[in-house]
């Protein structure tokens, strides 16, 4: 079954490394299965990697974006027309790590708004380890999917990734049972406020410590649409063995 394999490559990177990287992906890739590959590559580098993009049917996306181009004057913002123009149809909104710092120049909801039909937007959701400790797991997530709601565009489709921050680098991952939950809690919940959506136009990813030995079980758990990969998807072997998986 399809699924959505994407490479989050943070701040990592470099024109010699993109070249290497591809040229063993190029050679290497062999997507029976059909996934849909998406990488996030760093925004000065999504020029490199488009490169590839048509010849090697994937998608490209940003990390992040600060306005809609039109409205807002920020230096050192990238706008979603300027991704746009760059070839990317995907955008990460709500990163734990631009939560964190402080990063998201609008809130996720906001930035919902400007992706408007052109740019299909990622929203990162997920508890952290305090979150985990009290048992507020589902409790964190339906305020973080508040964003969504908050809107009065309703997107077509909807992406969720729901990234444990207590995962994400740290080699652990929830049980296969636990992420089959959340995913259901998280369908359901979007059903429940947007009842005009389906649930075939829900998908939700899991990020956190994805590597090519967890990969398949995570795929293949119930209500898995794909997985979102940092440290993982920089390895170009590990990467092109998860995107050649069958499940
Ligand atoms: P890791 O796969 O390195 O845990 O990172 C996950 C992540 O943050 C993807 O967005």
């Amino acid at each position: 079954m399809k699924k959505i394999i994407a490479a989050n490559w943070k701040n990592n990177g470099s024109k010699e490394f993109i070249k290497n990287y591809f040229d063993y992906f190029a050679k290497n890739l062999n997507n029976t299965n059909k996934n849909e590959i998406i990488f996030f590559p760093p925004d000065l580098y999504m020029d490199q990697i488009d490169k590839y993009s048509k010849k090697l049917n994937f998608s490209l996306g940003g990390q992040n974006f600060t306005s809609s181009g039109d409205d807002f004057t920020l230096t050192g913002g990238t706008s979603s027309k300027m991704f746009i123009d760059n070839g990317c149809s995907h955008i990460l909104i709500g990163h734990s790590e631009m939560r964190l710092y402080g990063f998201d120049t609008y809130t996720p909801a906001n930035l919902l708004c400007f992706t408007h039909d052109h740019l299909q937007a990622i929203l990162c959701v997920g508890e952290d380890h305090n979150d985990k400790k009290n048992n507020h797991t589902s409790e964190k997530i339906s305020k973080q999917l508040k964003d969504l709601y908050e809107n009065e565009f309703i997107p077509k489709k909807v992406i969720i990734a729901y990234e444990p921050v207590w995962a994400i680098g740290s080699g652990k991952i929830p049980t296969l049972d636990n992420i089959s939950f959340i995913h259901r809690f998280i369908k359901n919940n979007i059903l429940e406020k947007l009842p005009s959506l389906k649930e075939k136009d829900i998908m939700v990813l899991y990020g956190g410590s994805v590597n090519l030995k967890n990969a398949k079980d995570i795929l293949s758990a119930p209500h898995v649409d794909g997985v979102l990969i940092g440290g993982a998807s920089l390895e170009v072997k590990e990467f092109t063995s998860i995107c050649n998986l069958k499940i």
